[in-house]
């Protein structure tokens, strides 16, 4: 009997995908809101708050509750034997034969593990970060994944945040375009696609401001930093037709942003139109218990649902107290059931009811394919930030002895970064092999120099653990078992041409709940540092980590420093390639990087103050240290040199016309390179203070070495305008400033007029 019905599914499962293309496309939008409210008519009370329930696994208890059909959706089930399992009670052992959707953290890669997002944001490739995410859900799917909570594009001005290493950085419209193509690449031009997910931007709203870069604490801004800085990412998400969005832990202006009628209805359905679902973070609805909103998980469930937060993840509030709720009059049903149509139409978009089963014939031919790691080096290579390279140390020669030095040189997990899906460390490329690779194992030398102690919650940074081997995994490349020593580093640094510096974070000092109150180098890389400089080797310094570290005192003493963040599988092989000029550095910063601590936060697009920083001391700034980051947002070097001019701008454009900006840049070095030309704007005159600068856009253009090219943005006035306090958009008329410029701190200037 068992086997008979076994049999039977894999029949269904066998039918269902190889239906004809034809039958996977997209239900016309009527049709949709025929079926979804047919299918209402038909639920109990019970199947509806089922359908808002999110569980967080697959186990006895919650196969028996899908059968009953008190579940939507379930969470971090993976595997298409396990994700089939359950499909297979929902669609066939449930009265409705509604189909679950599988969600799961799809952040940057599934196994293909891609740069962190705020890495790969730096490569200003919008194509590409949509190819790669187009990657992430061709794995996702064929792993029976239809659902990511991702992107992320919450904007975050605090590095202390250590959620800072999933968006994009501090910029609204670099963060518009970034989400724009996650969306785009995770949903496909169709949700229904068996190769797309549904994609969810997270968190709504205001995640990224917690004060103090303490995670899950409170936000507080005024509604016009909220609507001008940190609304924009999740427009464009919604204009990108996003499935779903999710809401977030904090407390925004004294509201939860889980209870938040505001920003999760008024804003969100009333303003942006948006018609798909909102998803709370887990257990959010229960937090507002702890939020001090809500007395009971009742009390919980009926603020969060009234608010606008559709489905209910991990905490089961929502199928516990709904139907009481309701029946008790304290919860209209129509606003039950607005929620669950709103759940129904992702569901019908999704293609699901049509193809409820992942395809059991792609989970191994789909994940890491040649493809999908060419394209993942090729973002990888494309993220990292070179920050200095004196007298063009860099790139270097392949016919020399590097010593490859440094705790992260040969670490295959903090290759990956936090958050990394479904990824396996044995996946990952360090450096030390990527470089073994590409100059021959006799040609490097490696030690690991000392070791990084993960962090105790409250406690400082362990020092001088006691050390396990630091043996390589390289054969040939000259290693030894004795646990790690500066004396070993400083040895192989006396005995090769070039040190090459691997410090920074472990990948699980980023992420969620891995805030940080200080941007040192944990434990003893320094002292580490400062060994291997003291052998006057040419050294260039490679930092891994999720946000920028305190290197305040590196640029006086290193003559090369890259940014890598973390690459991904392919990052030691994409580090060689640009170490050693198979491959350019392109990448920007996507956040201003901090001199100290003290300066957080520090953010280009700050505004002017009525006494704007100056040397003198009765300005905004400092006794004893310079206001400016150490490097600006949007600044990156190349291996050749771009010169920028002829700034034109029209003189005067009319508030419904459009600006064309244009500039000259030659490539003046001599090496090929790609340049991040970047377009900035301040508008000198409004009702409310302006920002110094603001990005409107930026184009990559790759030019030989003599070769120049007019670069042209082309630019709506409404898109310079602003929100007057009164909350209404306004383009304001009269001088405007703008820049063509390779960071937000310099470039060719002009003015027009709005009139
Ligand atoms: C909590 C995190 O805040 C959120 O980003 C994530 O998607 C959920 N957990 C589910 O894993």
């Amino acid at each position: 009997m068992l086997r008979s019905s076994c049999l039977l599914v894999s029949c269904i499962i066998l039918l269902v995908w190889t239906l004809p293309a034809s039958s996977q496309q997209q239900l016309s939008d009527s049709e949709i809101e025929q079926r979804v409210n047919a299918l209402l008519q038909q639920m109990t009370l019970e199947e509806k708050a089922g359908q808002l329930n999110q569980m967080p696994d697959k186990n006895a208890k919650t196969m028996e509750m899908i059968k009953q059909g008190k579940v939507g959706s379930l969470l971090g089930v993976l595997g298409v034997k396990e994700v089939n399992e359950a499909q297979h009670a929902a669609v066939d052992g449930s009265r409705l034969k509604i189909p679950l959707i599988f969600g799961y953290d799809v952040i940057h890669g599934y196994r293909t593990i891609f740069p962190a997002p705020l890495a790969s944001a730096g490569s200003f490739d919008p194509q590409l970060i949509e190819q790669s995410e187009r990657v992430a859900a061709k794995e996702a799917t064929a792993s029976g994944v239809k659902w990511t909570f991702a992107p992320m594009v919450d904007i975050a001005r605090d590095p202390r945040w250590g959620r800072i290493v999933e968006g994009a950085g501090e910029d609204p419209y670099l963060g518009s375009v970034v989400a724009m193509a996650r969306v785009r690449g995770f949903q496909g031009s169709n949700m229904a696609d068996p190769q797309s997910v549904v994609a969810s931007a997270k968190h709504f709203v205001g995640y990224g401001a917690v004060e103090g870069g303490r995670d899950y604490n409170t936000a507080e801004m005024s509604e016009q930093l909220l609507r001008e800085v940190y609304l924009p990412p999740f427009r464009a998400a919604v204009d990108a037709g996003v499935g779903t969005l999710m809401s977030a832990f904090n407390d925004l202006n004294g509201i939860p942003a889980s209870a938040n009628h505001h920003t999760l209805t008024d804003i969100l359905h009333g303003e942006w139109k948006f018609n798909g679902f909102v998803v709370s973070d887990y257990d959010s609805v229960h937090e507002l218990i702890p939020h001090g909103t809500a007395a009971d998980d009742s009390q919980a469930s009926l603020e969060a649902l009234t608010a606008g937060v559709d489905m209910d993840m991990a905490d089961s509030d929502y199928v516990r107290y709904v139907p009481e709720l309701v029946k008790s009059g304290k919860l209209p049903e129509s606003v039950v059931d607005e929620a669950v149509r709103r759940v129904l139409r992702v569901k019908f978009k999704a293609g699901l009811f049509e193809h409820p089963y992942a395809d059991p014939n792609r989970e191994k031919t789909d994940i890491l394919t040649p493809e999908s790691l060419q394209t993942e080096r090729k973002m990888a290579q494309e993220s990292m930030v070179l920050l200095q390279n004196n007298h063009d140390l860099l790139p270097l020669k392949k016919d020399q002895t590097i010593a490859v030095i440094g705790p992260l040189a040969d670490d295959k997990a903090s290759q990956l970064g936090a958050w990394a899906g479904n990824g396996q460390a044995k996946d990952a490329v360090t450096p030390l092999e990527g470089i073994a690779a590409k100059l021959g194992k006799g040609h490097v030398l490696y030690a690991k120099g000392v070791d990084i102690q993960p962090f105790e919650r409250g406690l400082a940074a362990g020092v001088a653990a006691p050390a396990p081997p630091s043996a390589t995994g390289v054969a040939g490349v000259e290693a030894s078992n004795k646990p790690a020593s500066i004396e070993d580093a400083v040895s192989a640094a006396k005995k090769a041409d070039t040190v090459i510096l691997f410090v920074g974070e472990l990948a699980g000092m980023t992420g969620e709940a891995s805030s940080r109150a200080s941007l040192d180098l944990p434990g003893d890389q320094m002292k580490l540092i400062q060994a291997v400089l003291a052998t006057k080797k040419p050294t260039v310094l490679v930092l891994e980590s999720g946000r920028p570290q305190n290197i305040s005192w590196a640029p006086e003493h290193i003559p090369a420093i890259i940014q890598a963040w973390y690459l991904g599988v392919q990052s030691g092989n994409a580090i060689a390639d640009v170490l050693f000029g198979d491959a350019s550095p392109s990448g920007r910063l996507p956040l201003s990087w901090p001199r100290a601590v003290g300066q957080i936060p520090v953010y280009y697009n700050h505004k002017a103050t009525g006494r704007p920083s100056a040397p003198d001391r009765w300005h905004t700034g400092y006794l004893d240290l310079s206001s400016e980051p150490l490097y600006p947002f949007g600044y990156g070097l190349t291996y050749t040199k771009f010169k920028y001019g002829s700034l034109k701008a029209n003189s005067t454009i009319s508030k419904d016309g459009t600006v064309h900006v244009s500039a000259e840049i030659e490539n003046t070095g001599k090496r090929e390179g790609t340049e991040v030309v970047q377009l900035y704007v301040h508008d000198r005159v409004a009702p409310t203070s302006r920002p110094v600068r603001e990005l409107k856009g930026f184009e990559r253009i790759t030019l030989a070495p003599g070769e120049h090219k007019t670069v042209n943005f082309t630019v709506r006035a409404n898109d310079l305008g602003s929100y007057d306090p009164e909350m209404h958009w306004i383009v304001p008329l009269g001088t405007y400033d703008v820049w063509v410029a390779p960071d937000s701190a310099s470039g060719v200037a002009g003015t027009f007029e709005v009139q």
